[in-house]
């Protein structure tokens, strides 16, 4: 399977509906490294949902508005009928994005696990954080906290933004070239550390090999000033009412402007793909010619 180069990462498909489109069997586009972006599928809003576009329905300690499962709402403050409003409008979302995933990848149906959906309602720009949580910087997803095992992160995003600012994002090289570009500066981890980090309960389960090696490649590549600066890239825009999906763990991304979005999480298995060796985990095995999992 070949790989893009930045300027061709992007793939346009003309789905004007969530659950039924001309789309279907994107597997190999989304497994070969491209973000899909479907610019005929808007989010629609409910009467009154348009109150929920602002930053002051959440309660300052997230940067999202989460729902976790059907009904735990996370990062939101208001009375418990507008929380019931805003729940339901994200809980539409992840309906509508499940309906989407089932339809374009008819091969992982039954195999996605869906995670948390998102309204992420802050201004991209003028946030102020540490390099690492700066996502202006070209990075793959990987959790200090939540160590993924070799799963696949996939993400439906939809930007609803009511006055026409595009989400701006940038997407960088494919990830062989990235991981062999860093892969001199990698190191294993200390003996016994992923056991430590789980008994802390720093970490949700042990990290792995692939968790230590996947985390270290998003560190090195938002700390790399240069490496920002002058590796291959190209600028992307998602208008309003643009529907995107891509795998986040494999598809380097930094999103550099815009203000109302919608995501939603799924987490596949490597051998639940296609083409299984297209994973992060495989690519990085045969980088190393070792493997990164415990059997
Ligand atoms: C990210 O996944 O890095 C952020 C994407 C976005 O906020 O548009
Ligand atoms: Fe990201």
């Amino acid at each position: 399977m070949s790989t893009p180069a930045p300027a061709d990462v992007l793939r346009t498909l003309p789905d004007s509906r969530w659950e039924q489109g001309p789309s279907s069997h994107a597997e190999h586009l989304l497994e070969g490294g491209h973000v899909l972006q479907l610019p005929q599928l808007p989010f629609i809003l409910a009467p009154g949902e348009e109150r929920f576009l602002d930053p002051t329905w959440s309660n300052g300690k997230a940067k999202n508005i989460s729902l976790r499962g059907t009904s735990e709402l996370r990062g939101a403050q208001g009375t418990a009928a507008d929380l019931a409003a805003l729940q339901a409008m994200i809980r539409r979302f992840a309906a509508q994005a499940q309906s989407l995933v089932d339809r374009l990848f008819p091969q992982y149906r039954g195999k996605l696990r869906a995670g948390n959906a998102s309204l992420r309602p802050f201004p991209v720009e003028g946030r102020v954080q540490s390099w690492r949580q700066d996502d202006t910087r070209l990075h793959v997803d990987a959790f200090p906290s939540n160590p993924m095992h070799g799963v696949r992160l996939l993400r439906v995003f939809t930007n609803i933004n009511p006055s026409g600012r595009p989400r701006g994002w940038r997407v960088g090289e494919p990830f062989a070239d990235f991981a062999a570009h860093f892969a001199p500066r990698l190191r294993p981890a200390v003996p016994g550390a992923a056991w430590v980090l789980h008994r802390l309960h720093i970490t949700k389960s042990r990290r792995s090999a692939y968790d230590h090696a996947m985390l270290q490649l998003h560190d090195l590549a938002k700390s790399d000033l240069a490496y920002q600066a002058s590796a291959p890239q190209a600028a992307v825009d998602f208008a309003p009412g643009t529907t995107w999906v891509v795998f986040s763990d494999q598809v380097l991304h930094a999103v550099m402007a815009g203000q109302h979005m919608m995501e939603q999480t799924f987490y596949l298995q490597p051998a639940d793909q296609l083409v299984p060796d297209t994973a992060p985990l495989r690519v990085l095995e045969r980088q190393f010619s070792t493997r990164l999992l415990l059997a």
